[in-house]
């Protein structure tokens, strides 16, 4: 719990306390609000609710406790230590979903109409590529897909284009690592009355805040660092535009109805409370393991923005406090090399996702992006050979150890 008149001052701190109520039976943790449902006192305070008039829980795919503590949570660190153009503490609101693709279908549906475009960067989450380049086109939206490393490839994608309503940043991108510099374009875009939403799944909210520079939504995949032990998938969306967050954002996720559900909302709230710890520890072994590997005689090339060979080093350098625990590295065997390696391996785990508290491991060109023809795979730097690595919480030792022995 929050006090107005006790300031939290630290990152750690907010993230254990944010968001928190008291609950009525005085639990110290907020019990799982397994309810379809929550009940009124009188008839006429039902009618209050559903006006608006008085403020409480309906029905879960609405909202319910467990979420809001989760919402408030993530919003208090996308905020954390930012103020607004007349120097208040920058108010943000959050929206959970059942998962990052429930959240950014939200996100584009509550934006765009018929007619409208938005704007990527050709490194993305397959998913979300697949979304805006196959689903959204048959309701009307187009995508236009260009090197947003490259601003004045993005002035001319948004010339060509008047049509761009929405500009969305990946940054780190899955899995290449590459960087797009928020800043710049957020000016660009807002010069051309674009918005802008920022995935900041890669970074979270401790390493990089896109509100910062005037964005107006930031997105995560919470599956990843923010829930941190891969115990449940959930996506969030933050805005701050409250007015429009409360009405046409909201009404839009209630209909779609990817709600979250309150186990999974639990099991956030308990991972987000050890971020600050946990990516301290990921971002160590992560900046370990990269110098390993760009010194292994057997890798042909690392994508770690921490590295200064990473093409995006300066840009991750300007905008992230660390450059994180996401990397992606290819063998000088190539595909075969990559496979033998990941068999090898004794103690890293071969999965999809990332940011969970072992390290894991997946080849996204037959997994993750499998569903990206082979050609733009190429283009774009999804090799055959590239594996991609979320660096865990194990002491690191262990890490190099099981790395070393496997690429034996
Ligand atoms: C960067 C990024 N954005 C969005 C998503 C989609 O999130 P979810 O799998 O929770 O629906 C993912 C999933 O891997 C991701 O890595």
């Amino acid at each position: 719990m929050t006090d107005k008149n006790f300031p939290l001052k630290g990152f750690g701190s907010v993230a254990l306390h944010a968001g928190h109520t008291q609950d009525p039976m005085y639990s110290h943790i907020t019990p799982i609000y397994a309810s379809s449902t929550f009940v009124y006192d009188e008839a006429e305070q039902g009618m209050r609710r559903f006006s608006g008039e008085e403020e409480g829980y309906i029905y879960s795919r609405w909202g319910n406790p467990n979420f809001s503590e989760a919402e408030k949570k993530i919003a208090a660190l996308e905020t954390f230590g930012l103020k607004d153009e007349n120097s208040h503490d920058l108010q943000l609101k959050a929206i959970l979903h059942s998962s990052g693709m429930a959240a950014l279908t939200t996100l584009m549906m509550g934006n765009l109409k018929k007619g409208d475009k938005v704007l990527s960067h050709y490194s993305l989450y397959s998913g979300l590529e697949e979304l805006i380049t196959k689903i959204l086109p048959q309701f009307g939206v187009e995508a236009v897909i260009a090197d947003l490393r490259d601003l004045n490839k993005a002035e001319e994608a948004i010339k060509a284009n008047p049509e761009i309503k929405l500009m969305h940043l990946e940054t780190p991108a899955n899995p290449t690592l590459q960087c797009v510099d928020i800043e710049a374009l957020t000016k660009l875009a807002k010069a051309n009355n674009i918005l802008v939403s920022v995935d900041n799944t890669f970074a979270t909210p401790y390493l990089q805040q896109p509100f910062r520079y005037g964005v107006d939504y930031v997105f995560h995949s919470t599956t990843k660092f923010l829930n941190g032990h891969g115990t449940a998938i959930g996506g969030v969306l933050v805005g701050k535009d409250l007015e429009k967050m409360n009405s046409s954002i909201t009404k839009t996720h209630r209909i779609l109805g990817g709600n979250s559900n309150p186990f999974d909302a639990f099991l956030l709230t308990q991972g987000i409370k050890t971020l600050e710890l946990r990516m301290d520890r990921h971002c160590l072994n992560a900046m370990e393991v990269a110098k390993f590997l760009a010194d292994h005689p057997a890798v042909e090339k690392v994508n770690y923005n921490g590295l200064e060979s990473h093409p995006d080093y300066k840009i991750a350098k300007k905008q992230m406090k660390h450059p994180g625990a996401m990397m992606s590295f290819e063998l000088k065997k190539g595909k075969q090399g990559g496979i033998d390696f990941m068999n090898k391996l004794k103690m890293c785990i071969r999965t999809v996702s990332l940011g969970t508290a072992e390290t894991i491991l997946c080849h996204p060109a037959s997994m993750t992006h499998y569903a990206i023809p082979k050609e733009e795979k190429d283009k774009y730097g999804i090799t055959d050979g590239l594996i991609r690595l979320s660096v865990g919480l194990e002491n690191i030792q262990d890490i190099l150890n099981d790395f070393e022995q496997a690429l034996r």
